[in-house]
């Protein structure tokens, strides 16, 4: 299963610099968003680009195993010191959180080998979106669940323009975030069904407004055994 490159140390000052920029917001802003996202994954989890690591300590027993899938071997770093210093979350036995890595639009495992994929704010980053969304719906099992937390274009034409003149600029200075996708549509769009969804803004422009939900891959659907004459046929 662990098929892709294993995690690299030494951590980098992009990813020292992430952690130390996000400190603050993760601490006042993001514990009830991430109990949501991680705290709620069950069964096999697979967590994308799950960066230095913020949602580790929020799985919780409903999980039984979880992977950790990360690109960046700087943020993989630092996801590894995380997980010796701090462990995870209160009901998983130190040992089944493990890290590989790989980018989502790639991921080293088989299809339908997870029960849940979880992700927060990597959609705005992967390079590819919509190959990113067929991977983690290729790794689901048919009715598995994928949690995110996403920042997305803005409703309002005018705030979407924006994002649109700021992206350029911004996606260099923030590690290829782009504020202007329209995720949530190309979500629906590779096949998942959106079961629950909350939409925010936590008040940091360019990046507004954000949702949180769960989408379902929807079961295959029972093919009809012929019968009579169309069997015989
Ligand atoms: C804003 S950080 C979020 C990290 C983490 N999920 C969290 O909530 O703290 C974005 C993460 O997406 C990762 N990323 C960028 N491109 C990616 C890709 N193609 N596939 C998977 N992860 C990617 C980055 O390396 C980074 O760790």
């Amino acid at each position: 299963m662990m098929a892709g490159r294993r995690w690299a140390f030494g951590g980098s000052w992009r990813a020292a610099l992430y952690d130390w920029l996000l400190g603050p917001f993760e601490r006042r802003v993001m514990p009830p968003f991430r109990r949501q996202v991680a705290g709620g994954a069950s069964g096999t989890v697979l967590e994308i680009g799950a960066g230095t690591g913020f949602s580790f300590p929020y799985f919780n027993n409903t999980a039984g195993r979880v992977v950790g899938a990360e690109p960046d071997p700087g943020m993989l770093g630092r996801a590894v010191a995380r997980l010796r210093r701090s462990g995870t979350g209160p009901g998983i036995p130190a040992g089944s959180l493990t890290l590989v890595q790989a980018r989502a639009e790639a991921l080293p495992f088989a299809a339908e080998s997870f029960d849940t994929v979880v992700c927060t704010h990597v959609l705005c980053s992967v390079r590819d979106l919509d190959a990113a969304l067929a991977e983690v719906r290729r790794v689901l099992r048919p009715g598995g669940r994928f949690r995110f937390l996403e920042h997305v274009r803005a409703a309002e034409p005018g705030w979407a323009r924006f994002q649109d003149a700021v992206t350029p600029v911004w996606s260099r200075l923030a590690m290829g975030c782009h504020p202007n996708r329209s995720t949530l549509a190309r979500v629906e769009a590779t096949g998942f069904r959106v079961q629950t969804l909350q939409r925010f803004s936590v008040g940091l422009p360019p990046v507004h407004p954000h949702i949180l939900g769960t989408a379902v891959k929807p079961a295959l659907k029972q093919v009809a055994k012929p019968s009579g004459e169309a069997a015989r046929r």
